[in-house]
Formats: structure tokens, sequence, C-alpha cells
């Protein structure tokens, strides 16, 4: 479904990825963790194809993203919802505008489909009620959810969610959590990146943790939880010290 194989980015002198090898099988939930500015985002922006490894093979859908024309790349693309980190909505649109942005570049559906999808968009995140509201006129966790609602309108068969439940209040963390589970049943595979060790748990049926470029430990959600690995236990039990908190590739610290 999602196979990257010794993938290595350098980005501005520094390698964020190593060499970093995965399969994502068809239907899971896979949760990437790992402390901030180890490369999570960068990994799902090789997934999307917004970014292309400097060596190595990306492929999606049965498909090379690192060797393909414009076009397929493209529709790769449209099967592959992106919830960005920062949600990315344009300001001067429309919630129901900003989720309907996939459709118009890359979907050739009529006005009146269009229409449809995004209210189901809307409904599904539960702001059926606000697709008429600027960005700056809803709450973060509104755009939040907004982003979602933008990953989800092209009926993705590949969801990818960057820190999903970052900054919002529980009760808010434990809608999206239930979205992500329901998406779960409908078969659709996932990629979820966060900070928020309850999500992991709830949502995930493998863990991954990045560290150094790579994926240092790929378990299921009862044997990452046990873990052994040195690695694994400093970022379950937040301890300041540990072999996560030596420098990075290049030698400096994170923090
Ligand atoms: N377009 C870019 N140009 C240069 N450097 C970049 C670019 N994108 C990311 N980086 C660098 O790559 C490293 C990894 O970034 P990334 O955003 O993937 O981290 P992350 O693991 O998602 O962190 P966080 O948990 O804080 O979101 C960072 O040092 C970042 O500064
Ligand atoms: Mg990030």
């Amino acid at each position: 479904m999602i196979q990257l194989e010794n993938v290595t980015k350098v980005l501005s002198g520094r390698t964020i990825l190593s060499n970093l090898s995965v399969t994502i099988e068809e239907g899971e939930t896979l949760v990437l963790l790992g402390r901030s500015g180890t490369g999570k985002s960068v990994t799902l922006r090789h997934i999307v194809g917004l970014m292309q490894p400097d060596s190595g093979r990306v492929e999606v859908l049965g498909k090379s993203l690192t060797e393909t024309s414009t076009d397929q790349l493209a529709a790769v693309r449209s099967q592959v919802g992106y919830l960005f980190q920062d949600g990315a909505l344009l300001n001067w649109l429309s919630i129901a505008e900003n989720v309907a942005l996939p459709l118009l570049e890359t979907h050739k559906l009529a006005k009146s489909e269009v229409d449809q999808r995004v209210k189901d968009a809307l409904r599904e995140v539960e702001l059926d009620q606000h697709g008429d509201k600027l960005p700056g006129e809803i709450s973060g966790g509104m755009r939040k959810r907004a982003g979602l609602a933008r990953a989800l309108v092209s009926h993705p068969k590949i969801v990818l969610h960057d820190e999903p439940t970052s900054g919002l209040d529980p009760i808010s963390s434990s809608i999206i959590n239930k979205l992500v589970n329901r998406l779960k049943t409908t078969g659709i595979t996932q990629v979820l990146v966060t900070h928020d060790m309850n999500s992991a748990f709830e949502v995930a049926d493998r863990i991954a943790l990045l560290h150094e470029g790579q994926i240092h430990a790929l378990e299921n959600v009862d044997d990452f939880r046990d873990s052994a690995d040195p690695a694994v236990r400093q970022f379950l039990e937040g301890q300041i010290s540990g072999p996560l908190s030596r420098g990075l590739l290049d030698g400096s610290s994170n923090d």
C-alpha cells in the first residue's frame, strides 16, 4: 500500500531521513512517533509526493512516486488525503470553499456533486453549521476538524494525519480519535503523526518510532507499550536522558 525503501533526504545540509524503510499495509492505521524535528512531517510529505527523496524509492498504491510522470503523481495524490500540521486553511476562503479545494484541483465533478461532498465531509466532522464562516471566525479545534474534512472530501484510499489532536481539549481530541477509528472500519489506510500518547494507543494498529532518520522501532500497540528498547522507554516515560537525547545526525542537539 505504502512503501518507503531506503529513503534519504537532506534539507539545509542536514540529513533528516537516512535510508529509512517502512511498509504500511492496506487498511492499517500506523502511528508515527518521534521527537520534534526528527522528520515525521517530512516523511508524510514524501508519501503524498510533496517531497522527493534524494535517494531511495517511495511507492504508494502500487505506483512509484519517484519514477513517475506528473500526471501519474497527480492521480495518486488525488487518492491521498493530507491533514496538514498547521491546518493550512486559506484565510480568505470560507470553510466550505477550503474543504472543496482538493475536488476543484484534481477531480472533474459537477458543482452539485462538489457541494454534496463538501456537505457530507463537514457533517462528518460536525461542522455542518459553519461552512460559511472564514477560518479566522472559528476556534483552533474547529480549524483542525475543517482540515480533516478537506482531507476526506475526495474519498481517499489513504489519509495522512499530521498531529490531528495537538492543541485540542480532551473532548475534542476524543472526537478526532473516534473519527479516525470510524475511518478504520471503512478499510482506509492511515498514517497518523502525534505527540498525544492517549490518541496513539487509542487509534493505532502499529506504532513506529522515528529516530536518527530511521524507523527505530515498529511494533503492534501492546508490544510497543511493553517494549524494553531504551529509546521507546525514554519516549513513553518522557525521561530527559537516554538515547533520544543525543544530538541528531549532524551531532547538534535539537533542544
Ligand atoms: N522545506 C524544508 N527546508 C529545510 N528544512 C526543512 C524543511 N522541512 C523540514 N525541514 C527540517 O527538517 C527537520 C524535520 O522537520 P519535520 O517538520 O519533519 O519535523 P517533525 O518530526 O514533524 O517535528 P514536529 O514534531 O516539531 O512537527 C527539521 O529540522 C526541519 O527544520
Ligand atoms: Mg511535524
